[in-house]
């Protein structure tokens, strides 16, 4: 398969809106029934944005080096940024259903996701989540993922629960963009650990579920 297949930008994220925080945080709700039509690139691209997107970059010297840092929509302690996230695309314009990885970066303007698998797997992702249908019926479901590693060597055994924190952070973020867009989004976190390691691999840990649709 070439590059061009399985990697896609995605059209840049805006940075505002008319609709307020206040509002979003009014009208968040968890939204299990779905209709039938895609989500857009633009739509797509706006929630994982809000979930893990790049907000700024840092350029900073050390010694002779110049390194940067890229911060992220949600705060991640040490700034060590351990989540990673799938998506299981069912309904989503002009792009292939499967199993894609997001790719936050480089730079606040331009994220991509790469293709991980094709093929439409939410019914077995369904079973997973102890039979729950409506996962079904989303256009999209994103799989929250972390790595507890990448935080252990300087978190140790508060490690864990960091990654949670975070992931709870990440998490809102994107239920809290959806209202603006018309895309209801249901937190899960009812499912088998083993189950979905099958879809984000074994050094992977899936902490959350969310199914992602469009209400109107
Ligand atoms: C940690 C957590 C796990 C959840 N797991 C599920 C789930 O497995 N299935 C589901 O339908 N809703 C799940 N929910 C959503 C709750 O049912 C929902 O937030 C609650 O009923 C309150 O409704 P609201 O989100 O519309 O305010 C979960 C929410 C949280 C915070």
């Amino acid at each position: 398969m070439s590059e061009e297949l399985t990697t896609i930008t995605l059209p840049p994220p805006r940075f505002d809106s008319a609709y307020s925080i206040e509002k979003a945080l009014l009208n968040r709700r968890s939204v299990r029934r779905y209709l039938p039509q895609a989500l857009s690139r633009e739509e797509l691209a706006q929630l994982l944005w809000a979930c893990q997107g790049i907000s700024r970059v840092k350029s900073w010297q050390a010694g002779r080096r110049t390194m940067q840092t890229s911060y992220r929509t949600a705060p991640s302690a040490g700034a060590l940024y351990p989540l990673e996230l799938y998506l299981m695309v069912k309904r989503v314009e002009g792009t292939e259903p499967g199993l894609y990885h997001y790719l936050p970066g480089p730079g606040k303007e331009h994220h991509a996701i790469e293709l991980v698998q094709t093929g439409e797997r939410s019914a077995e992702l369904a079973e997973a989540a102890l039979g729950q249908r409506f996962i079904t019926e989303a256009a999209a479901n994103l799989i929250i993922g972390g790595m507890v590693g990448r935080m252990a060597g300087k978190y140790g055994r508060r490690a864990n629960l960091y990654v949670v924190l975070e992931v709870g952070h990440a998490a809102q973020n994107l239920c809290l963009q959806a209202p603006s867009l018309g895309i209801g989004v249901v937190p899960i976190g009812a499912f088998s650990d083993t189950a979905v390691r099958r879809f984000v691999g074994e050094e992977v840990e899936p902490f959350y579920i969310l199914s992602i649709g469009k209400i109107g």
